[in-house]
Order: structure tokens, then C-alpha cells, then sequence
């Protein structure tokens, strides 16, 4: 038991929060900082110092977890005599434990992605001198234990789904975040009409593989996720819903019939492929192939022809040769992705794929890479200037860079700039109707019509 550099039992009054990874870990984060408001510590502003830092980290590749280690040196050297106590939250907690407390003796707290909830204890005990580790996983204890939600931004996300059972080879999370488990459908339904009351107008829904979601609902019938969408349409306030992100293999009839039936369910399907070339399908344990992924994407496209199409890709898994690297430029012009992620292969300890032959040179990667992502990036221009000319209701999220100008998202999820001479009325939160003027590869810009009566 060592001193954490807190004085016994006195204890953080100030804290910060910092999440690396993905939209869960944002969830998450925001979670942990309101159970720490909740035992009366503050949030500190921007350029201040914290007493208490939680880094809530990613493990998903080897560079994000290399961030943890850079950053706690940072904290340590940054606060002299003084520095802040460290909280290792997030997936690199659950992967490495307390083997953190060896590689980095300045941090007083290891927590995983579902014992957060006992963040507070862990403190208290990190403040009087102890080392305080809470990697257990319980099925569902975390949201209970969570308090209510009091405030929210426009665009607020809502955890519905957690874990993964699909063990794709080269992938840590169903060992971070464990078994696929669904959050009980009357707690979400509460848990979503608060966060309409405290301001939100879309919600995300939210899972490492979200279309896993199964439950019950009122009247004790079993439902997918698609029946969760049909239920928050009646939330009066809610503008649109959003899901994120699903598996192939877990689409059902229903939720694609939804994006033809539910007016609030917006136009966007995030549908990761990794690869076009069925052999490196196989080797990464994907279960399904290209062309039963294309199949979907008809069968989306179908009920709701305007569907943005967002992916995510691996380029350089072990053995991926120059044939089945262009497979997968061939269904990235096949599909025409609105949107997209694009990684080189990281081995991740404990995974299968880093034990296989053909590692990939760094250099192929990258080559690889820039192929990948220019023929994306062509995709995206394209998809954004096919909407210059059109109408559509934008959320707005915040102010834009330049005076009365607005930034929000349109239905298919592109960050839409806009002004003219109604902006001045807009108000963060608001409905608005927006002409498309001028596209990029990341945005468009445009010009206020009309504010939409919520
Ligand atoms: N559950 C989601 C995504 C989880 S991780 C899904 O299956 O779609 C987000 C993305 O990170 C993955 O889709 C994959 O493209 C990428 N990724 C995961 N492990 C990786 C690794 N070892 N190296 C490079 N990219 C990886
Ligand atoms: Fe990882 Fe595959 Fe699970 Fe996605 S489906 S979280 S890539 S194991
Ligand atoms: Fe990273 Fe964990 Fe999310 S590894 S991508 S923070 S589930």
C-alpha cells in the first residue's frame, strides 16, 4: 500500500473525465462524471487543473493503448509537486488490471467498463493511501447503481446493448467488455423519457454489437431492437432515433422494415465489413461474406433508397494478399459508403489473429491504407454533393466557427454548417429546415429556411 500523493483522507474535490475509443466509452464517461458530482466533487473548466483524472481508455488497437501510458506521464509531469491522483478506466483497466499499477506507480485507481459504478469507493480508499482495483464483471449491476440523468445535449447516446460474443479474430472486446448482455427494456424506456425531459431531441442507441439487443416488452413479449425503436418513436419530444453499431449477422426482417416504417429512425446504417475478400472474411471469424453483406445493404436500400451506408475496414489482417486487398476496393465501389473507418491491422495480445502467419510489412499497410482511404473519401464527396441542392431538418448541436453560424447533422449524419438571415432566432436544440449549398468531404453548408415547430 503505497501514498497516491493525496493527503489521507482528504480526498479529490475536483475532477476530469477523459474518454478515448468509442461512443460507449463517451456514454460511460459521462456516466462516471455524474457519479462523481453525485458524492459532491466538481468538474473542472477547460484549462484547469483536476485534483481527480479518469482516463477511460480504449484497448482496440496498440496505439490507443499506448496513449494511457503517455498520458499519465504527462499528468504526473504536468502537476510538479502536486499531481492529480489517476483513475485508469475503460478497456486497457479490464485488459491489464493491476499490472497498471506496475508500469505506472502515479496511478492510484484501476476500474473496468463494468464495475464503474464502485468508482467513488475506489477513490476514497486511492485517497487514503491504498491501491484500488475493481476489474470484476458482473452481468448488469453498473446501470442500476448509476444516478438519473439531469441534463442533456441535443444529441445525447443511450447504452442499450453491451459486450460480444463474436470473437472476430483480431479483436479484444468480447474479452473487455465480456458476454453480450441486453439492458432490460422498462429501465431504457425510463432511462430515455429523462433524457427527452433533460433536453435531448435524438438519441443513439448504443452497443458493441447494438442489433444484438433482445428483451421484453410491457406486455412480456419478446422484442428485437426494432421493437425498441417502434416504442421511442411514441416519446413525443424524441426527433429522431439512431442505433449504433451492428453486426451483420444480427440484422432481423424488423429492423429493416423500420427504416421504412418509423419516421423517426433516421436515415443511416452503420454496417462494418472489415474486408471484401471472403477468404480473410473466414480467417477473421466475420460469418458472413461479401456477398451476403451486399445483400443486406440491397434489402436496406430497398425500403429507404436514401440510406447513408457508414463501414469500418482492416486493411493488412495476416495473409491479406494484393488480390484480396482490391476484393475490398471492389465492394467499397459496390456499396458507395457514405461514410467510413479505416484501420491497418493491429496484433492484440491474447487474440488469435496475432498468433497467425503472414504478419503484413508496415509499409503494405500503409500503401494499403491510402488506397482504402482515397477511394472513401471519393465516396464521401460524392454522397455529400449528391445532397447540395436538397432540403432537410438539421439538429442543432452548437455554434459554428464564424458569427451566426450554426453547426447540426442532417438526417443522413453529415455536420451541416449553416447561416443566413433566420439564424439569428436558431437556438442550440432547435429543428431547423436547411437549403444545401456546398459540399465536402466531411461537410456541407447551407442556409436556414425555417425553423420546424417542435
Ligand atoms: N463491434 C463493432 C466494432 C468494434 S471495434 C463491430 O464489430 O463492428 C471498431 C472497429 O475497430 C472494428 O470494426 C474494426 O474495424 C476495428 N478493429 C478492431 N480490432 C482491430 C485490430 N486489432 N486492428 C485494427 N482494427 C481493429
Ligand atoms: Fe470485435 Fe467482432 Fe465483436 Fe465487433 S463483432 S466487437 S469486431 S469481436
Ligand atoms: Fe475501445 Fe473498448 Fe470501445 S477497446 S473501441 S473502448 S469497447
Amino acid at each position: 500500500m503505497r501514498q497516491s500523493g493525496i493527503t489521507q483522507g482528504a480526498g479529490p474535490k475536483t475532477f476530469r473525465v477523459k474518454s478515448f475509443g468509442c461512443q460507449m466509452n463517451m456514454y460511460d464517461g459521462e456516466r462516471m462524471a455524474e457519479l462523481l458530482a453525485a458524492r459532491g466533487m466538481s468538474p473542472t473548466p477547460e484549462g484547469e487543473e483536476a485534483e481527480l483524472v479518469v482516463l477511460n481508455t480504449c484497448h482496440i488497437r496498440e496505439r490507443s493503448a499506448e496513449k494511457v501510458y503517455s498520458e499519465i506521464g504527462r499528468l504526473r509531469k504536468a502537476g510538479g509537486a502536486h499531481p492529480p491522483m489517476v483513475a485508469v478506466a475503460g478497456c486497457v483497466a479490464q485488459a491489464e488490471g493491476e499490472e497498471i499499477f506496475a508500469r505506472a506507480p502515479s496511478v492510484g485507481v484501476v476500474v473496468g467498463p463494468q464495475s464503474y459504478h464502485r468508482l467513488p469507493e475506489l477513490v476514497a480508499r486511492a485517497a487514503a493511501g491504498e491501491r484500488a482495483a475493481d476489474t470484476d464483471m458482473p452481468a448488469d449491476a453498473k446501470f442500476a447503481a448509476l444516478p438519473k440523468r439531469r441534463r442533456s445535449a441535443p444529441s445525447a447516446f443511450l447504452t442499450v446493448q453491451e459486450g460480444c460474443d463474436k470473437f472476430c479474430t483480431y479483436c479484444v472486446v468480447p474479452y473487455t467488455r465480456g458476454a453480450e448482455i441486453s439492458r432490460p427494456f422498462s429501465a431504457l424506456m425510463d432511462e430515455a423519457e429523462r433524457l427527452v425531459d433533460a433536453g435531448a431531441r435524438e438519441v443513439t442507441l448504443l452497443g458493441q454489437n447494438v442489433n444484438a439487443w433482445t428483451g421484453e416488452d410491457r406486455r412480456g413479449r419478446a422484442i428485437g431492437l426494432d421493437g425498441l425503436i417502434a416504442a421511442l418513436d411514441s416519446l413525443p419530444q424524441l426527433h429522431r432515433i439512431r442505433y449504433t453499431t451492428s453486426h451483420p449477422n444480427d440484422v432481423t426482417e424488423g429492423l429493416i422494415a423500420a427504416h421504412g416504417e418509423v419516421g423517426k429512425l433516421m436515415p443511416y446504417l452503420h454496417l462494418p465489413v472489415q474486408s471484401g475478400s471472403n477468404r480473410v472474411l473466414k480467417a477473421m471469424n466475420r460469418s458472413h461474406d461479401g456477398e451476403s453483406y451486399l445483400l443486406l445493404i440491397e434489402r436496406f436500400r430497398a425500403v429507404r433508397p436514401d440510406i447513408a451506408i457508414s463501414g469500418d475496414f482492416i486493411v493488412g489482417f495476416p495473409g491479406e494478399s494484393d488480390a484480396e486487398f482490391e476484393e475490398t476496393l471492389r465492394l467499397v465501389d459496390a456499396v458507395g459508403y457514405a461514410q467510413a473507418y479505416s484501420f491497418k491491422y493491429s496484433p492484440r495480445p491474447g487474440t488469435p489473429a496475432a498468433q497467425m502467419q503472414g504478419q503484413i510489412a508496415p509499409e503494405v499497410m500503409d500503401e494499403r491504407l491510402q488506397r482504402l482511404q482515397a477511394a472513401l473519401g471519393r465516396h464521401s464527396l460524392a454522397f455529400n454533393q449528391a445532397s447540395v441542392g436538397r432540403r432537410c431538418t438539421v439538429l442543432v448541436e452548437r455554434a459554428g466557427r464564424r458569427p451566426g453560424q450554426w453547426l447540426g447533422k442532417s438526417p443522413w449524419l453529415q455536420s451541416v454548417y449553416f447561416s443566413g438571415p433566420g439564424a439569428a432566432a436558431v437556438r442550440i436544440g432547435d429543428m431547423v429546415e436547411v437549403e444545401l449549398a456546398a459540399a465536402g468531404p466531411n461537410s456541407l453548408e447551407g442556409r436556414v429556411l425555417e425553423l420546424v415547430p417542435a
